[in-house]
Order: C-alpha cells, then sequence, then structure tokens
C-alpha cells in the first residue's frame, strides 16, 4: 500500500509510527554493507531511503539509485554526496536545529571535562587512590577567563557560546576557516560586542580552548593538521564535537604526547568507531562515542523530522529540512 520507506536501522518513536502510517516500512535488522544498501536502492521497491551517518550514499549508488529521496537521521551529511544527489534529482533531507542545544551542552561539558581533568580524577577514586584533601592534588585550569575560540558560527557554535559567556569565558571566532567572511552585528546579534572575529590563524594562536563547530567537506577535511597543531598554545586544548576528519588524529596524538599542546576533549574521531593507534592511552584527554545528540527527547526529534522529510519526499513535496540547493534540485 503507498509509499515503502526503507530504514537502514531502527530509529526511536514517533519516527517508525510516522513512517507506517504513512505507508509501509521495511526496517533493516542490521546495519546494512554498502553494497546491499546500493542494491536496496536500486530495487526500485522503496521510495524514500532514511539513512544514518555510517551509510555511505555516493555518486556510483545515487546513479542506480531509484528512490525518490534520502533522509538522514542526523544534521550532518558528509555521508551524502549531495550534488550527485541533485543531479540524479534525488531529494536530501536531514535533522537540523533540535539538537543544537544538547551537542552544545557535550562540546562544554567536553571544555570543563578536559580543564578539571574529569577523567583522571574519576579513576584514582574507582581506584582507590584518594587519599583525602591535597592543596596541591588534581590540579587544573580555569574555564572562566580563558580565551575559547570557536571554529565556525553556526547553531551549535552559537549555542556553546551562549553557555560559554555564562562561564566567564572571553571569545573569539572565525566563521568559516580556514577562509575568512566578515559577519556584521547585525548578524552576530545576541553577541554583538560579546565575542570577537579573528582570522583563523589567530584563532589557532590565541586560543585557550579551540572549539570546532564546522562541517566536514573538502575545505574542513584536516584542518586541524600538525601545522595548525603547532601553532596552538602549548597548554592549549581542542575540543571537536563537530566530525572526526576535521582533525588529523594521528598528528593530534603525537601533538598531545609531546606537549606541543595541552589535552583534548573529543566526542568523535577520524575513523570511527575506531581510535588513532595511541589516542586511548593519553590521560590529558576526555573521550566520547559520538553522544552529541543523544539525550531521548533529541533523538525522539530526530526521528519525528527524519520521518515527516521522509513523507514529504515520497508525496512528492520537499522535505521541512531539504539539504538540495533548491534552485536545482
Ligand atoms: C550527528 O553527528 C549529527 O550530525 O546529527
Ligand atoms: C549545525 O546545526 C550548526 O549549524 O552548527
Amino acid at each position: 500500500m503507498g509509499n515503502h520507506y526503507l530504514v537502514t536501522t531502527a530509529i526511536p518513536e514517533p519516527g517508525l509510527q510516522l513512517l507506517s502510517d504513512a505507508g509501509q516500512v521495511t526496517v533493516l535488522p542490521d546495519p546494512p554493507d554498502y553494497a546491499t544498501l546500493a542494491a536496496l536502492c536500486a530495487s526500485g521497491d522503496y521510495d524514500v531511503v532514511l539513512t544514518q551517518l555510517r551509510d555511505v550514499i555516493d555518486e556510483p549508488l545515487l546513479a542506480n539509485a531509484r528512490v525518490k529521496g534520502v533522509s538522514n537521521y542526523a544534521v550532518g551529511y558528509n555521508n551524502i554526496d549531495v550534488d550527485a544527489a541533485t543531479r540524479h534529482g534525488i531529494l536530501v533531507g536531514n535533522t537540523p536545529g533540535v539538537l543544537t542545544d544538547a551537542t552544545a551542552d557535550v562540546a562544554m561539558l567536553l571544555i570543563l571535562g578536559t580543564a578539571r581533568r574529569v577523567v583522571e580524577s574519576d579513576r584514582v577514586v574507582r581506584d582507590g587512590k584518594f587519599l583525602g584533601w591535597e592543596p596541591e592534588f588534581m590540579l587544573g585550569r580555569d574555564v572562566s577567563g580563558a580565551v575559547l575560540g570557536l571554529a565556525g558560527f553556526g547553531r551549535i557554535a552559537r549555542a556553546v557560546a551562549r553557555r560559554a559567556l555564562g562561564f566567564g569565558m572571553e571569545e573569539l571566532f572565525s566563521p568559516r576557516p580556514p577562509g575568512d567572511r566578515p559577519v556584521s552585528d547585525e548578524e552576530l546579534g545576541e553577541f554583538a560586542g560579546k565575542v570577537r572575529q579573528v582570522p583563523w590563524d589567530s584563532l589557532v594562536e590565541r586560543s585557550d580552548f579551540l572549539s570546532l563547530h564546522v562541517p566536514l567537506n573538502e575545505q574542513t577535511r584536516h584542518l586541524v593538521d600538525a601545522d595548525v597543531l603547532g601553532r596552538m598554545k602549548s597548554d592549549a586544548i581542542l575540543i571537536n564535537t563537530a566530525r572526526g576528519p576535521v582533525v588529523d588524529e594521528s598528528a593530534l596524538v603525537e601533538a598531545l604526547r609531546n606537549g606541543v599542546i595541552g589535552g583534548a576533549g573529543l566526542d568523535v574521531f577520524e575513523d570511527e568507531p575506531r581510535l588513532a593507534a595511541g589516542l586511548a592511552e593519553l590521560p590529558n584527554t576526555v573521550l566520547l562515542p559520538h553522544v552529541g545528540s543523544a539525550t531521548v527527547p533529541v533523538r525522539a526529534e530526530m526521528a519525528r523530522l527524519s520521518a515527516l522529510n521522509a513523507i514529504a519526499i515520497a508525496e512528492g513535496r520537499l522535505p521541512l529540512h531539504p539539504v538540495n540547493p533548491l534552485s536545482r534540485a
């Protein structure tokens, strides 16, 4: 009956209910490998496929796909070749907005957690090595007064900026590193006079905490490489809640090991779920398993939006949150 939705991995309610109210739903029992997903998309059996970040939707898959659209269960869509989708008349939707605050919370958590050595401290207590209060035990850094550098100034960066102002941080940003784009006071809105735009080079050199909030694309892949790490302050802390490949993770391990920078708080990795050799052994890191959006209400909202995007596409409308450049879609 009606439209048929292919869901590559079960999503929370109300997502599956919305889809089954709108048509027929097939949820794959296991995450499909590339060849399986390509064959399913080419079969002509499905109107829309609802994908996860791990599903690679590239040009060859899209060229053979007989679907109207791809609805990604994420705000980021670096797993999808959007230009190819547009060329093949395939619509793409994503789930922006609903995960902004949750992800900004995790960025703040990593800032505080690295500054105050939360992982090391927790381990000391669990290992029975907490021997009582001492004047010079487990000393960390102050967040108040420290310079927070925001690489990117989209929704999530702004939500981090708002939080960090509450913590008394001094804030700098570069809106589109490594390039530049002047941001007017009008565009800055509530942040005018509170955060200062600087070129990417200065952001790198002046930040005590450098937090990444850029999409992954050809301009931002390895944005933070050995050269950038070498220009950071020797006690600076790198925070990444965006995408792993924005950082050269092997270079980061070297930099952390050799005291080139002070620490790192990471929610994303270059080759998830694998970690660069040596990363897990470094004490000056806080490592999280890509949980920026992982709250019960946020994942439900992402499910709702991704289902509504899929239904709209299947029914011949635009998704609520379209990713294709619409003049060409
Ligand atoms: C998660 O990383 C997302 O892009 O939603
Ligand atoms: C993503 O939602 C961003 O704009 O930062």
